[in-house]
């Protein structure tokens, strides 16, 4: 009976992960069709994504059917980076993100790990027993010992890496001077690039970088610091332009003009992060209607562009948002409301997966 009753449980999981595996073609496009955006994204060619945290299902218990439901990639929002997967010098802890893998396994969806190389003065995502070394041989070696047990250990199950994260000065264009420029010098980025594909020379490797969406100085040094990689024969296959857009809405016509600059120089790109607040004061709906046409220009712009093959939101719902915490609430700034009911926006974000040819 037990084994009946294990079959049972097993049978229907099986069937509905061959099901998102396959992700039967619908046409969006159709009258009524109501789409999912992962249903949508797949019609486009494209992925679209949710950083992913750790949510009570017994408190949320709607978390994780709409993360499912709407979406084809994750990335763990924070258990990834190297304070959790090294918390401890050799001590290495992948339990919340195996966990996460799973059930993106188990629902056809990709995994974009997130990071391997990011340090700020103001950021804990690398611990101390690193930020303390003086001695860059020591770094080096840390470095290189870090890269090859974390990308080793997800190979085959993490299908792209932010392997150096915000290398940029936050405001500014410059490199950024983290403990790894200052010891190692530049050629750190290059160093780290070089030591993840090797640990897996089938994931794609990218650089994320934050505040590059619009046209400024920092998006022309990323560029600059991209082709420079490029030219010295790195691995950088991938461009990723965080997307969160708060001090200001996108601009499609520059974000589309950055994406067709990186994909110029012959790297796939990405929005690895985005949000986009609800921003004005007007009534709510006027607000919501704003934002609707903010994810609509963020999004097209993306299909716009063919080497542009995925978006991921930093979250999803408005009831999980890293925003709340660093800038006050009721921002809005997801598809999904509170209550994961469906806003302006994600009719936008639908819309904008389905603008490309
Ligand atoms: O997991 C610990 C928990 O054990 C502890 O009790 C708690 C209180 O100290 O801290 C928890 O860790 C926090 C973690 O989020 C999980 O909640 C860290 O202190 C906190 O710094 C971390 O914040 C994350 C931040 O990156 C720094 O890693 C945010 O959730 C995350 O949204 C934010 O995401 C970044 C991207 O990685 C890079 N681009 C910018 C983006 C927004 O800052």
């Amino acid at each position: 009976m037990r084994y009946l009753r294990a079959l049972i449980i097993v049978l229907p999981l099986s069937v509905f992960a061959l099901a998102c595996e396959g992700d039967d073609p619908v046409d969006c496009r159709a009258d009524g069709a109501n789409c999912s955006l992962r249903e949508a994204a797949v019609q486009a060619g494209v992925q679209v994504g949710a950083a992913f945290r750790e949510v009570s299902a017994t408190d949320d218990p709607k978390y994780l059917p709409a993360l499912t439901a709407d979406f084809n990639s994750v990335t763990h929002e924070h258990a990834m980076k190297w304070a959790a997967t090294q918390p401890q010098y050799g001590v290495f802890n992948f339990d919340e993100p195996d966990r996460m893998i799973e059930i993106a396994e188990a629902n056809g969806m990709a995994v974009r790990g997130h990071t391997l190389v990011w340090e700020q003065a103001t950021v804990d995502a690398t611990p101390e027993y690193v930020t303390a070394i003086t001695d860059p041989e020591e770094l080096r070696t840390l470095m290189a010992n870090h890269i090859r047990t974390v990308v080793g250990h997800f190979r085959g199950r993490v299908d792209a890496w932010d392997v150096v994260n915000e290398p940029l000065d936050t405001l500014g264009s410059e490199l950024y001077q983290n403990i790894f420029y200052q010891l190692m010098g530049p050629g750190y980025i290059a160093e780290a690039f070089e030591l993840a594909h090797e640990a897996d020379p089938d994931a794609t490797l990218f650089l994320n970088e934050a505040l590059v969406s619009n046209d400024g100085d920092k998006f022309d040094a990323l560029l600059a610091l991209t082709a420079d990689l490029l030219e010295q024969g790195v691995p950088v296959h991938g461009v990723g332009l965080q997307g969160h857009f708060l001090t200001e809405a996108p601009n499609h016509d520059e974000l589309l003009a950055n994406l067709q600059k990186l994909a110029a120089l012959g790297v796939v790109v990405e929005l690895t992060e985005v949000d986009i607040i609800a921003r004005g004061q007007g009534d709510d709906a006027a607000r919501l209607e704003r934002q609707r046409q903010e994810f609509f220009d963020m999004a097209s712009a993306c299909l716009a562009v063919e080497a542009c093959k995925r978006i991921t939101f930093w979250g999803f719902t408005d009831r999980h948002t890293w925003i709340d915490s660093f800038f006050g609430p009721d921002l809005a700034p997801l598809p999904l409301d509170e209550n994961y009911e469906r806003k302006p926006a994600y009719f936008g974000l639908r819309d904008g997966l389905l603008s490309g040819p």
